[in-house]
């Protein structure tokens, strides 16, 4: 991760087939394609790479979150549960649909808490949506019998964990509805797009309308198609889904570089006292998009992570005190900084987030250290890096 360090003439041969026939739109146009379809091409590929019946390709991950829950039905006063520890998308896309974001601990696996889940349920429950962060996942089996027991739907935010599996099962594909992006900086890249993959035809078709204008897609004259329902634009373009394309063909690839870099990583840390892994529930494989450990406390972890710095090891990251992606600093969400009224639902709906606390996320957070794993370093710059990785934490905490 991210796939664009190995970009070669593979992705330059799909735009360029887009940019020869001219056609940047994925819908309609159909006599000037000369047979180019990429968004389309792209959405077989995926379902095929992450083992489901149905996938649509949308303008972004942040878009895949809001256009799955919107695809089931989720909207104006429901309550979802999600995680303390995910990118701010995950409540973006949320409250776009004037639903609620219902904040709970994560545990040792740095995803939703199952007990947590359980205890966070109210009537106003419609969904728990799962976020594998940082190339891992959560307790998916217990996770599911939650939603089973409450009739609740179960969405799975696959962002930063593409080509991880549980149970052998592509993560994404495990919920109802998974959930993927295709930012510049992910494991396959389109530059900006996402994607929701789901076995539910219903739900499949719902995401296909809905994120066109509610446009039924039926025959082949677009000025004559009508709208069942109410939608936007969440449209991907050809020329982003011709660098998805290539991309996604070379997945293997990128996973198995990936696995090579963090084994070599891992070994490395592994031998130093005072540091331990996250869980990765059983059953499960992690994509290997990043290495996460934990340290002793918040005062090692930070001091450890200055030293990474100052010695030149980049893109490590300790969470605690970061602006994107842990609770603590969301200020702007616990503000409620809107720049549009926000429904009575909401706002009284996000209240807890005032006085609630969230120790245990808090205690996993503060000792986590999240190294992203390149795609570019050659096998030397590994061990080297695993070596000085491994020395400056001994020399530190
Ligand atoms: C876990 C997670 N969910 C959703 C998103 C949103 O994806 P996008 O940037 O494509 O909107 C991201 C992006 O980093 C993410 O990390």
């Amino acid at each position: 991760m991210p796939g664009f360090e190995l970009f070669s003439d593979l992705e330059r041969k799909e735009v360029n087939d887009v940019l020869d026939n001219g056609v940047l739109m994925r819908y309609g146009f159909d006599g000037m394609r000369k047979g180019h379809w990429k968004a389309k091409e792209l959405e077989a590929e995926l379902a095929t790479t992450f083992q489901t019946n149905h996938v649509q390709l949308v303008s972004s991950g942040t878009a895949a979150v809001s256009v799955a829950l919107a695809s089931a039905g989720v909207g104006a006063g429901d309550e979802v549960i999600m995680p303390t520890f995910t990118f701010v998308a995950s409540f973006e896309a949320i409250m776009m649909l004037g639903a609620i974001p219902i904040l709970v601990d994560i545990d040792d696996t740095l995803t939703l808490d199952p007990k947590a889940v359980e205890a966070a349920i109210t009537p106003k429950t419609k969904a728990v949506m799962v976020v594998q962060m940082c190339g891992s996942m959560g307790d998916m089996d217990a996770l599911q019998n939650i939603c089973n027991a409450h009739n609740l739907l179960f969405i799975e935010d696959a962002c930063q964990a593409i080509g991880g599996t549980y149970n052998d099962k592509p993560l994404g594909s495990i919920a109802d509805l998974g959930c993927f992006s295709f930012d510049f900086v992910k494991t396959i890249t389109c530059g900006e797009g996402g994607a929701v993959v789901t076995n539910n035809k219903d739900y499949y078709s719902n995401a296909d309308h809905y994120s066109d204008h509610g446009h039924d897609h039926v025959g082949n004259d677009r000025g004559a198609e009508t709208h069942p329902f109410l939608g936007y634009n969440f449209r991907i373009s050809e020329l982003h889904a011709a660098v998805g394309l290539a991309q996604v063909r070379r997945l293997p690839e990128f996973i198995e570089i990936q696995k090579k870099n963090y084994t070599i990583l891992r070994n490395a840390l592994a031998r130093v006292p005072g540091v331990t892994f996250r869980t990765v529930p059983k059953g499960g494989e992690e994509s290997y998009a990043f290495l996460n450990f934990f340290l002793p406390d918040l005062e090692s972890a930070q001091k450890v992570i200055e030293a990474f710095k100052v010695n030149g090891v980049d893109a490590c990251w300790n969470y605690y005190q970061n602006n994107w992606h842990y609770i603590k600093e969301w200020h702007h969400l616990k503000d409620l900084k809107s720049l549009m009224p926000i429904s009575k639902e909401v706002k009284e709906g996000l209240e807890y987030l005032q006085t609630k606390t969230f120790e245990q996320s808090d205690k996993y957070i503060a000792r986590n250290i999240s190294c992203l794993i390149k795609l570019s370093w050659t096998e030397d710059e590994v061990i080297a890096r695993a070596d000085k990785m491994a020395r400056i934490i001994k020399e530190t905490i």
